[in-house]
């Protein structure tokens, strides 16, 4: 005898594949039986876009793009008389930096164990197209509160392409809509954010999880379950997504949720971090802040920008350089050429190289929110430096790597 719950998922089934997509993607997905504490940024990264979609939905409910002035003002109706407005707010600006610290931190994770090499290449760059629309994303979001930094970060983000030659100019004019930012420029960026940039990212994120589910999740030791199957052909060292992954899943979300809490209510700007406190005064195209810099997610590559002198006038080579120091992480599945993926088999060499690129990023991070000085700029030079020396010297000890040797099977 069938149940209710059984004819109904027979009927849809037989119109719709319900349970084969559930269980080919969770159900009876087998994930490495190891994962650690740096496999929950990926469903945290999923949770954060399903807050900025939400939330982003219920702010677009009252927000007025038309001018600076009407979205300054219609931020601050958000927070002072729109019921519930102000959490939705905190929950949007808030989950824009969370975005990043997760993502940087699932990148990071892919770094350390090679998740990023064969077969796993095109998962990686899913996800460094998902990484830029995400710049974009938050780029274009920062500016519509209409705050001094949404106006001012914009003019030196935007003016970055009159470094290019020739086109440059009128390139800038046809980004802005007008020949200065105004309105024109609020509105088009509004649509951007609201939609457009969301259904790329959506189709991305899509992308990713299939290429991934394809190959099969690496894990921290670097070994392919896929190597070794049961009868049934189910990886022995796997267990199903669900109810293994699900679980634990749901405790690296309470953790998560309890520190964005304690963000959101007790510390939303975060010491000027998260929301610079020039933002908080409406745009006035007439008055420089003191001191532009972008939002902290931002500032390791505006340090590159700046460490590059200007050449007869142009900053045209900083623009290149932060340019490249985008590209070159598209390119590590090809440069790292060692064939021993997790850092706990690879060379002290591998492990020092990636230290020091992990330290010169945090302190380019860290110079990028300063004003620059004389010797700021010195040690932002040496840290770009060693960015970009960082992925030559993965591609030099890759290639003739003293590993130890990986199991055969998952132990640890
Ligand atoms: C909206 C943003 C993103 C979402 C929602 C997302 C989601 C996920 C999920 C759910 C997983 C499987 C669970 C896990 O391994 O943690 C995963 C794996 C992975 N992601 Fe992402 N991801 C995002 C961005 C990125 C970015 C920016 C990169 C790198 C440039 C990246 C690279 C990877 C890699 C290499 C794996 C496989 C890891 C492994 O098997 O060891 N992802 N992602």
């Amino acid at each position: 005898m069938e149940t209710r719950t059984q004819q109904v998922m027979n009927w849809i089934d037989k119109r719709f594949p319900l349970t084969k997509m559930w269980n080919e993607h969770v159900g009876e997905y087998y994930a490495p039986k190891n994962f650690n504490f740096w496999y929950f940024f990926g469903s945290l990264a999923l949770l954060v876009l399903v807050n900025q979609i939400v939330t982003g939905i219920f702010l677009t409910m009252n927000f007025n793009p038309a001018s600076f002035e009407q979205a300054f003002a219609s931020v601050e109706y958000i927070m002072r008389d729109v019921t519930g407005g102000w959490i939705i707010r905190y929950m949007h600006s808030t989950g824009a930096s969370a975005f990043f610290v997760v993502i940087y931190l699932h990148m990071f994770r892919g770094m350390m164990y090679g998740s990023y090499k064969q077969p796993r290449e095109l998962v990686w760059i899913f996800g460094m197209l998902i990484y830029l629309c995400l710049m974009a994303e938050a780029f274009m979001g920062y500016m519509l509160p209409g705050g001094q930094m949404s106006y001012w970060g914009a003019q030196v983000i935007i003016n970055l392409f009159n470094a290019i030659p020739i086109i440059g100019e009128d390139l800038s004019v046809w980004i802005r809509g007008d020949f200065v930012i105004s309105g024109a420029t609020l509105n088009r960026f509004f649509a951007f954010h609201v939609i457009a940039v969301p259904l790329i990212l959506l189709g991305l994120v899509v992308a990713h999880l299939i290429a991934l589910h394809e190959v099969g999740s690496n894990n921290p030791e670097g070994i392919e379950i896929k190597a070794h199957k049961d009868e049934n052909g189910k990886p022995l060292d796997g267990i199903p997504f669900h109810p293994y992954y699900t679980v634990k899943d749901i405790f690296g979300v309470a953790v998560f949720a309890f520190f964005f809490a304690i963000v959101m209510f007790y510390m939303p700007d975060f010491f000027g971090r998260f929301l610079e406190h020039p933002n908080f005064e409406v745009a006035n195209p007439f008055k420089t802040p003191d001191h532009i810099a972008p939002v902290w997610y931002f500032t390791p590559f505006y340090s590159i920008l700046r460490a590059v002198p200007s050449f007869a006038g142009t900053q045209v080579w900083g623009v290149i350089a932060m340019g490249a120091s985008i590209v070159m992480l598209f390119l590590l599945p090809w440069l790292d050429r060692g064939p021993v993926k997790s850092i706990r088999y690879r060379s002290t060499g591998f492990k020092v190289n990636l230290a020091v690129f992990v330290v010169a990023f945090i302190i380019l991070g860290k110079l990028g929110m300063d004003a620059p000085s004389p010797v700021k700029n010195i040690i932002a030079q040496i840290c770009s430096v060693y960015y970009f020396a960082y992925f030559g010297i993965l591609w030099y000890i890759s290639g003739n790597e003293k590993t130890k040797p990986v199991p055969e099977r998952i132990t640890k």
